[in-house]
């Protein structure tokens, strides 16, 4: 039994549609799943939404909804954005799920018989648009961190979790596995805070009804947070699918950002080990999107959506944008100018203009049948090197998350390919009949880097890579791209070419 590389995104709260800082998170993490499939591993990408707690009963309030209308009605705009987005998770969960909700009863009552709950009284404060806990400043202030409001006093009977039992192990967990939080800074971040001491955390609320009932005292439904981790196992079938769950878990990335960092790297391998399951292999905290550097959420006013972007450039130019920007990791204000120069540089000059010569010329010298290659030439070699370096270097890239960089990879050989144009001028050599074994090994040697900049392309731009391929011969549709299938050598001649439209027509 294989086992299988399991990725997932945090579940969204449906309390308001999806932005591109949502969408970025479930692009990101769909690149990654698309990558290891293209590379023959089982793969498993859990996305969903987060649809408990208090946050969506008031914002459901706002809107005149029951908190299930409202939960109801957004939950299929995120789905219906993640097809159009073309994602390809395995599975949507949603925590209103009768399964799951089953699940975070089984996982609660594991925690109460294993002694890890007790009831007590909680005081503190509350900043419930970003349901986390807020500790009081220097200055006496509760103002959330995240979100900068003033949080709310709660003063109630309710559960915690021992999590302050954990610290040893789970310090014990983070020097033993350098690799669990990245990167490496959000690492020290959380490190530090862990040393500083674990307190217990209040997991029950009594105050309402929208949540999971506890089991054993269901007049307290389980905290939002809790109930929302859980996602990751109720998602492949802890306990009810335990063959799925066994082959998934433990979970290879979780990708968030880093708002939600302590709740991943810190209350969530506490609760699995104090149900005894494996902590996850890594979790990755990537940065914000701003706008004005100001995080782009709907609380700030400020989104972009998705759709505004690809009903006038596409799908994958968004795709693109988005992972080649920032680092993986880092922040970047979301700016039009930006969002453009990529789209007329990067997709329009380099790659799209790669792919409309290489195929005007094939059509114009060989008829839009691809050539075999002939007589090398001293242009090639370097062509030939930049192309056989690739992979290594996409998947050590990949290896790190590191998108952005797998992208400058790729470019290399689409530039390559463009300097192989100017030095080889085929215009020249489709002069005289005596070059023509040589203009025969430049179309192909052009088609093929084309080929190879697809092959590793479409993890992030599948719409546009498949239009690639089939204008250089491939049937659609396109059949799983392999381990191999980007090798220098591998493209076949004879092939039927079809020359298309440019693909990235200058946008001003
Ligand atoms: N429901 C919780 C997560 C529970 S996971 C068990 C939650 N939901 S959320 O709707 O607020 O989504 C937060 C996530 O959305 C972030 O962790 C990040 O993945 C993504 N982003 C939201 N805004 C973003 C930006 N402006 N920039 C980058 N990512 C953004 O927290």
């Amino acid at each position: 039994m294989g086992r299988t590389y399991y990725v997932t995104t945090p579940i969204y709260y449906v309390n308001s549609e999806p932005h591109v800082g949502t969408a970025y998170t479930t692009i990101a993490a769909d690149v990654l799943a698309r990558y290891h499939r293209m590379r023959g591993e089982k793969t498993f990408f859990l996305t969903g939404s987060d649809e408990h707690g208090m946050k969506m009963v008031r914002a459901a309030k706002q809107q005149g909804l029951s908190p299930r209308q409202l939960v109801d009605r957004l939950a299929p705009k995120y789905k219906d954005l993640w097809s159009h987005l073309s994602i390809t998770n395995d599975y949507f969960i949603r925590t209103t799920d009768p399964i799951h909700e089953a699940t975070v009863q089984t996982f609660f009552k594991r925690l109460i018989d294993k002694g890890n709950i007790y009831k007590g009284p909680y005081r503190g404060w509350y900043c419930t648009p970003c349901e986390r806990y807020v500790t009081a400043t220097a200055d006496g202030k509760h103002e959330c961190p995240v979100c900068n409001r003033e949080a709310e006093y709660l003063e109630e009977e309710n559960y915690f979790f021992r999590m302050s039992g954990y610290r040893d192990r789970l310090l014990a967990l983070f020097e033993a596995r350098p690799d669990f939080v990245r990167p490496e800074s959000r690492r020290n971040e959380v490190l530090n805070r862990v040393r500083e001491g674990l307190e217990d955390v209040s997991v029950t609320r009594s105050t309402f009804e929208w949540g999971v009932p506890m089991p054993g005292d269901p007049k307290h439904i389980v905290w939002v947070w809790f109930d929302a981790l859980i996602n990751y196992l109720s998602g492949i079938g802890f306990p009810h699918n335990m063959d799925r769950f066994q082959e998934c878990w433990p979970a290879d990335a979780h990708f968030i950002a880093k708002d939600i960092l302590w709740f991943h790297s810190v209350i969530w391998p506490c609760m699995l080990m104090a149900a005894d399951i494996e902590p996850p292999r890594m979790i990755f905290a990537h940065g914000w999107w701003t706008m004005n550097s100001a995080k782009i959420s709907k609380s700030a006013g400020n989104c972009v959506y998705p759709r505004d972007v690809t009903e006038k450039f596409g799908v994958d130019p968004l795709r693109y944008f988005l992972m080649r920007e920032i680092p993986f990791g880092g922040d970047g204000d979301f700016t039009h100018a930006a969002f453009l120069g990529r789209f007329n540089n990067d997709l329009g000059n380099d790659l799209g203009n790669l792919v409309l010569r290489t195929l005007t010329m094939a059509e114009k010298y060989f008829g839009a049948v691809s050539p075999k290659p002939d007589t090398g030439g001293p242009q090639d070699q370097a062509l030939s090197e930049t192309a056989r370096k690739i992979d290594g270097m996409v998947e050590e890239c990949f290896r790190n998350m590191q998108f952005s960089a797998a992208l400058e990879a790729i470019w290399q050989l689409v530039r390559a390919a463009n300097r192989y144009v100017e030095e080889c001028k085929p215009w020249t050599l489709a002069k005289s009949q005596a070059d023509r074994p040589r203009l025969a090994t430049v179309i192909y040697n052009l088609l093929q880097a084309t080929r190879i900049c697809a092959v590793y392309l479409n993890p992030f731009m599948p719409t546009v890579t498949e239009e690639i391929l089939w204008q250089i011969g491939y049937d659609r549709p396109v059949a799983p791209i392999l381990p191999g299938d980007g090798a220098w050598g591998g493209y076949k001649g004879a092939l039927q070419l079809r020359k298309g439209k440019p693909l990235f027509p200058r946008a001003e």
